[in-house]
């Protein structure tokens, strides 16, 4: 069945987000970093003003800059109805209320938009859908990042993720995966299992970040070979 861009929720984090998320040093801002399901995110164009090395991938990047625009635009209202009902399930520091949110969110998302179509052009958004397997040889990028979807979407079930986590580990010399806990920030079995599984064979870390939006959802898990 063909992927319909209706099914996708676009909503966009920035670059000093994903540093905090992430914990990425300096050194590790200056390494060849990889970016799974980045959606709208503007962490990609914020590194590349810097002359940073970012490759993001996502299915949502199909479709054109006027498609994705329309469906930011659509799901705006929605999903911030959906934070007023449920703001006590949020940790108001970072972002102090839900005007600053939608700002900062819309601003991010704008950066994207704006670096879309180029970026496309010079290979830094590339159309992938996990768990297809990538084209790069294997440790091609020093870290491979997922923020908000690896480990989130459990609906994907758990040979998804197993699938995934392991072609991203295939071309990344380590991964990073944030948050580890479902859509209602809980840590749920499949994550459990899904972390077990890599313990076997990787050096498995669980970090906690001075990240903290939905409650809960401040962990950071780190694969490495
Ligand atoms: C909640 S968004 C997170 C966007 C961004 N990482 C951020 O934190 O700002 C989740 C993203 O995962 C993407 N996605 C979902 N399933 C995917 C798959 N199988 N392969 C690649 N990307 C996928 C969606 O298109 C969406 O852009």
């Amino acid at each position: 069945m063909a992927f319909k861009l209706d099914n996708v929720v676009p909503w966009g984090r920035n670059m000093k987000e994903y540093q905090l998320m992430f914990q990425l040093s300096d050194n590790d801002m200056l390494k060849k970093i990889a970016s799974f399901g980045d959606g709208p995110a503007c962490f990609n164009y914020e590194m590349t003003e810097r002359n940073r090395d970012v490759t993001s991938f996502d299915l949502i990047y199909q479709f054109s800059k006027t498609d994705i625009e329309k469906r930011i635009e659509e799901v705006r209202i929605t999903v911030m109805q959906q934070m007023r009902e449920n703001m006590d399930n949020y940790v108001w520091k970072n972002i102090k209320n839900l005007d600053e949110l939608e700002n900062t969110r819309m601003s991010a998302m704008k950066k994207f938009l704006s670096d879309y179509e180029k970026g496309k052009a010079e290979g830094r958004y590339i159309f992938h859908e996990l768990p297809n397997k990538l084209p790069y040889e294997s440790d091609y990028f020093d870290i491979g990042l997922s923020s908000h979807f690896l480990l989130m979407y459990t609906q994907l079930g758990y040979d998804f993720h197993i699938m995934s986590m392991e072609e991203m580990l295939r071309v990344c010399k380590e991964i990073r995966v944030f948050p580890i806990v479902d859509l209602d920030a809980v840590k749920s079995n499949l994550a459990e299992n899904v972390i077990d599984y890599f313990r076997k064979n990787f050096k498995v870390e669980i970090i906690k970040t001075g990240y903290e939006f939905q409650k809960g959802d401040n962990k950071l898990l780190i694969i490495k070979k």
